[in-house]
């Protein structure tokens, strides 16, 4: 079997090992923005092209005669890859572009929760002019949320009390957003415990992932500027420290209402993976965000955990037959931290020399922004290499994932604090002062 990945970053660098772990034989070819060496030893072909370009993907896997493609990040799916790849007859995990509505436009997802009545959906108002957005402002006091509706990596979202101090302040950043022809979502303000739980949908069918609470600050503590995500854990036995088993049974019916919801809506399925961004609150689990793919970092947390064939999942879930598939999850924990360079993500060091030669173990470092220049290893500008500790414990996890990144040579910075026993108390104990017990 030709398979055909999109995407160069550490994500993807777990799912090419995930791939060439299966049973079936396969050939992996990977058409990618930035040369990853990790990739690039494992696949046939890496190609640098533009993974964001229909026709080009289109060329490169009509060239391979691929079989199945899997699509990592979200920009190819915006941009209407997977439709154009499905047109050739290749079975594709990731949507097409409509059913990619699902992340590229968090009006549309709001709008779908609403229309189908999917619990944990906040109150909020869509617009695409001013007209109104004071009001609803005064209705919403101190607790409200503005966001880009559309891809801006996290950074189009501003929280009242963090990013905006006044409502004066939120109507000039809604001006903006008018200015340019935008639109905009303006939510309640949700207070809890964030995390991620991920589910292979193969149009009906659904096959959860083990939940994972990822790190969007860039400094120890959750302060600093938002970035993509510092670092993810998971607990033993499928759990987060801070969440009961109602809180993942809610987001597991979520997302199973979410894919029967888009499914009603579009007449075809969605196949790919379903990431919903949660957050536990003392009124229940609320929807903070849907993602169209593999969450990244926590793609290396759960395929690190993936104990069935990674590859047969993806036959079955374009071939539309996840409910002959039984899947099995390892009950380990997992701690996945990033080192990114000095300055990221305002201003990230870019082109400096950077050494991993000093990591005993090569199976526990996935590539990211990373280039090869001349043989040397060198940082891209932006979240550089991820490291991934898997143990009986999160403490032994943390460690293993401690002593891996700290072995890394170069001008870079990583948040030790993940998966941590101070971090996740303080998650613990916020959860419990929420929900009012001690
Ligand atoms: P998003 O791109 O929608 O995931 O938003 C980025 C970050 O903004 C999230 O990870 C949250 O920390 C925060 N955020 C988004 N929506 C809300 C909300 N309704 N209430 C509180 N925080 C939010
Ligand atoms: N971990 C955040 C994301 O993948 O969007």
């Amino acid at each position: 079997m030709n398979v055909l990945l999109i995407g160069s970053g550490a994500r993807e660098h777990a799912i090419a090992r995930a791939v060439k772990k299966s049973k079936i034989e396969s050939k992996l070819f990977c058409i990618a923005s930035n040369y990853n060496p990790g990739i690039a030893a494992l696949v046939a072909d890496l190609t640098i092209g533009n993974i964001n370009a229909p026709d080009s993907v289109v060329k490169f896997a009509e060239k391979h005669s691929i079989d199945l493609a899997i699509i990592g990040p979200e920009a190819p799916l915006a941009n209407g890859v997977a439709d154009a790849l499905r047109k050739l007859a290749i079975g594709c995990v990731g949507p097409t572009k409509a059913l990619a509505q699902l992340e590229t436009s968090k009006g549309f997802t709001r709008n779908l929760m609403k229309k189908y009545k999917i619990a944990g959906c906040p109150i909020y108002q869509n617009y695409s002019k001013l007209d109104g957005v004071a009001e609803f402002l005064n209705e919403l006091g101190d607790n409200y949320v503005v966001k880009f509706d559309g891809l801006m990596g996290g950074k189009g979202v501003k929280v009242a009390g963090e990013h905006l101090n006044s409502h004066k302040d939120s109507l000039a950043y809604c001006e903006e957003i008018v200015a340019d022809g935008g639109r905009f979502v303006i939510e309640e303000k949700l207070i809890g415990e964030e995390f991620s739980l991920m589910s292979f949908c193969d149009g009906e069918r659904l096959i959860h992932m083990p939940p994972v609470q990822d790190h969007k600050r860039a400094y120890e503590n959750d302060t600093g500027p938002n970035t993509g995500g510092m670092g993810s854990y998971n607990d033993k036995q499928q759990s987060l420290p801070f969440l009961n088993d109602n809180d993942i049974h809610s987001a597991k019916l979520t997302n199973e209402a979410i894919a029967l919801a888009l499914k009603k809506e579009f007449g075809t399925g969605y196949q790919g993976i379903i990431y919903g961004g949660f957050i536990a609150t003392a009124d229940g689990v609320k929807v903070i965000e849907y993602n169209a793919r593999f969450g990244d970092p926590e793609a290396m947390n759960v395929l690190a955990l993936l104990e069935s064939d990674f590859l047969e999942l993806c036959v079955a879930l374009v071939n539309g037959e996840l409910s002959e598939y039984s899947i099995k999850f390892n009950s380990k924990a997992t701690v996945c931290k990033y080192a990114v360079p000095n300055g990221y993500p305002d201003a990230p060091l870019k082109g400096e020399n950077i050494g991993i030669s000093k990591i005993n173990n090569p199976d526990q470092l996935y590539y990211a922004s990373v280039d090869v220049i001349d043989g040397q290893l060198i940082e891209a500008g932006s979240r550089t290499v991820a490291v991934v500790g898997v143990a009986d414990s999160l403490a032994q996890a943390e460690a293993l994932a401690e002593q891996a990144i700290s072995r890394i040579e170069g001008p870079l910075f990583h948040r030790s604090d993940i998966g941590t026993a101070k971090l996740i108390q303080k998650r613990i104990d916020n959860m419990n002062n929420l929900r009012g017990h001690s």
